[in-house]
């Protein structure tokens, strides 16, 4: 049986592996920035073949019964009908092939479908990931296309895009919470400060709060240094049952709680501007099936799509109280060396966005910091993990919770 809802292990001296709903044995990612000449394809082949060669006893044509790949839209490459396309340039056809899409989420919930295979028995060992090529387009055309994911009659018609609407849910922290700029500008200065750390980065460049501040406006009180970078990028997961993954690695990382929600497309019809429903219910539910709360979080990869959204984070994942977001990131709580370390990466603001493959890539981060591979951001003796993946303005969010092997 993978899944044994045990409330009684023992967290430091508890057994947390008893609680995985599959593991993770491998794990690989493109270098993430501005990949001129390259398809997202072949930003997939680079993913896929890290992860391969990180782990010599998989034999991806055998062992790999199934794919799920997340991508955005169609519109970035003109090239829908992902999954088999993908499939055939890392070398796993006639290998089954699904793609997901949940907007900025997508691997997220390819991650999600991958779990859902491993569990019913009809896969054992499944490749997970995502992609998106993003840079070779116009600003303007990169924003029309991602505002697909919010909603056409009301808010894309009326020419609202992701910048406009997270700015209203910024204003409504601000008004509601005291929320200030440079408490927005906090969660950058940290993100671009975690991303100097990370090689794979697209943009590795430290900032102070005065840059960030001074920055030009996008959609008050958003500044440049507010908004995630666009960016090409791909990233995968291999997940198995818990019971196999040391055919393959003595290191595995578990999954140990899971959890995903839906809300309405349009911003308009939630009660609530300042926290997002997903997420919260996300997380209720990845913490309840790991036994754990926000406490036990050692490192977290957060959804900073705009910096107010790993304030809401923190807020909808228990990490402070409600409203006291803003404080938390101020006060260095969220930094590596802090209460909980966010972001570790550099986030969607400094590692880049490259909207299908950042679910992925944020387990991808997990996955180093619970095996000790994080390099210079490492956080010491990281046992537990976190990732929370939102698509669109919280109309999908993803929360997964891991433990070491
Ligand atoms: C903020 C944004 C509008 C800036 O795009 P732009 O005005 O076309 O900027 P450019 O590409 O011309 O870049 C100008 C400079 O700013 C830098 N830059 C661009 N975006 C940046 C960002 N988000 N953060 C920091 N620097 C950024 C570029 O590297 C470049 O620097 P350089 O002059 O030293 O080379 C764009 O990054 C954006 O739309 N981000 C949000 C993406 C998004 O909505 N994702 C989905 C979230 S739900």
């Amino acid at each position: 049986m993978p899944l044994q809802f045990t409330f009684d292990h023992l967290f430091g001296g508890k057994n947390l592996s008893g609680n995985a709903l599959v593991s993770i044995v491998s794990a690989g990612m493109s270098k993430f920035g501005r990949r001129e000449g390259l398809y997202g394809r072949e930003l997939f082949v680079e993913a896929a073949s890290e992860a391969f060669e990180r782990c010599p006893n998989l034999d991806p044509q055998k062992d790999i019964k199934a794919a799920f790949i997340g991508m955005m839209g169609e519109s970035f490459e003109h090239q829908g009908h992902t999954g088999p396309t993908i499939l055939d340039w890392i070398g796993l056809l006639p290998t089954q092939a699904f793609r997901t899409e949940g907007a900025c989420g997508s691997s997220a919930t390819a991650i999600r479908c991958g779990i859902f295979a491993v569990l019913s028995n009809l896969a054992d060992v499944v490749l997970v990931g995502g992609v998106e090529k993003m840079t070779h387009r116009a600003t303007a055309d990169v924003t029309e296309y991602l505002a697909m994911a919010c909603d056409f009659p009301f808010e894309q018609w009326n020419g609202l895009t992701f910048p406009g609407l997270f700015a209203m849910v910024a204003t409504a922290h601000m008004h509601k919470y005291g929320t200030t700029e440079e408490q927005l500008a906090s969660v950058a200065v940290k993100n671009h400060h975690h991303g100097c750390m990370n090689p794979k980065a697209h943009m590795q460049k430290e900032i102070t709060l005065e840059k960030a501040l001074s920055s030009r406006v996008v959609a008050w009180p958003l500044k440049l240094y507010d908004c995630s970078l666009i960016t090409d990028g791909a990233s995968c997961l291999i997940l198995t049952k818990p019971e196999l993954a040391r055919k393959f690695t003595d290191t595995p990382v578990h999954i140990i709680g899971s959890g995903q929600a839906s809300d309405t497309i349009g911003l308009y019809e939630r009660r609530e501007l300042t926290s997002l429903k997903v997420g919260k219910l996300a997380a209720k539910e990845a913490y309840r099936m790991a036994g754990l709360d926000s406490l036990d979080i050692d490192v977290a990869e957060v959804h900073d799509c705009f910096t107010i959204a790993e304030i809401v984070a923190y807020e909808d994942l228990g990490f402070c109280k409600q409203g006291e977001g803003g404080r938390f990131v101020e006060e260095g709580q969220s930094q590596i060396g802090g209460k909980v370390a966010v972001c570790t990466s550099g986030g969607l603001k400094s590692k880049g966005h490259p909207v299908g493959a950042t679910g992925a890539a944020q387990a991808y981060e997990i996955f180093l910091q619970l095996t000790e591979q994080a390099g210079k951001r490492q956080v010491k003796g990281a046992e537990v993990g976190l990732t929370h993946n939102v698509g669109g303005l919280g109309a999908t969010g993803v929360v997964n919770v891991y433990s070491r092997g």
